[in-house]
């Protein structure tokens, strides 16, 4: 099996030994993966590209959780503890991954125990996120919060280019405001702060950082 870009959760030995449970597949930009709710039979490591993790509010808003790229294992919640799907999950672009059954998945872990105690911490290092996402929330300003956002984003998945990390995300206005717990209308203004001040450039779907740096300064 080619493992691709998957690296980084597990060893290398683990990776290859749960690659060869999996099978792969290639999913379109749009599919969708998983649907909140849904019964769980599969879990899916993703080699390449990146997906976006949401919810759907009652009133059919979508909440953005998470995007997650190269790396990922995607579907380990419904997989650990049986519950339905947490959340739904579409590819943001192509996404090349391995699809595993989540008996396959439940025998890997008990027999790979350090592969185990890995994605524990991966599931504990979000937790904290979210911990931390809830204070920022009760605390910062728009501005702050969109640039901080912008910023992670940027460094997870950015590509350096002379001074400027070019990252362009293919999010939209209501995305992001669901992402940073704004109104839409304060983080348009955000981002027309962050273009007048030439930190980065947005299209009607997408967002540019330019200025990396500065974007950093400005984030809270
Ligand atoms: P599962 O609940 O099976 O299906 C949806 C998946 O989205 C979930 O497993 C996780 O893999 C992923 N997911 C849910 N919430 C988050 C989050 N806050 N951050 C990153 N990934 C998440």
């Amino acid at each position: 099996s080619d493992p691709g870009e998957f690296a980084g959760l597990l060893s290398a030995g683990d990776r290859d030994d749960l690659l060869r449970l999996g099978r792969r597949r290639r999913w379109p930009a749009g599919a969708t993966l998983f649907s909140e709710g849904d019964r769980s039979t599969t879990v899916v490591l993703v080699l390449s590209g990146r997906a976006k993790v949401f919810s759907l509010t009652e009133q059919g808003g979508e909440v953005l959780l998470a995007i997650r790229g190269p790396g990922a294992l995607l579907g380990e919640m419904s997989a650990l503890d049986g519950a339905p799907r947490s959340a739904s999950v579409s590819a943001l672009e192509p996404l090349d991954t391995y699809v595993v059954t989540v008996t396959s998945f439940l025998q890997f872990l008990n027999s790979h125990p350090d592969a185990a105690v890995r994605i524990v911490r991966m599931i504990v290092s979000r937790l904290r996120d979210a911990d931390r996402k809830r204070v920022e929330f009760g605390t910062y300003d728009t501005l702050g919060r969109v640039a901080l956002r912008l910023a992670e984003l940027a460094e997870r998945f950015g590509a350096s280019q002379d001074d400027a990390v070019r990252i362009t995300l293919p999010l939209t206005q209501d995305e992001l405001a669901a992402w940073t717990g704004s109104s839409r209308e304060s983080v348009t203004k955000a981002l027309r702060v962050l273009r007048r001040q030439n930190i980065i450039e947005t299209s009607r779907r997408s967002v540019t950082v330019i200025d990396l740096d500065r974007l950093r300064a400005r984030a809270k």
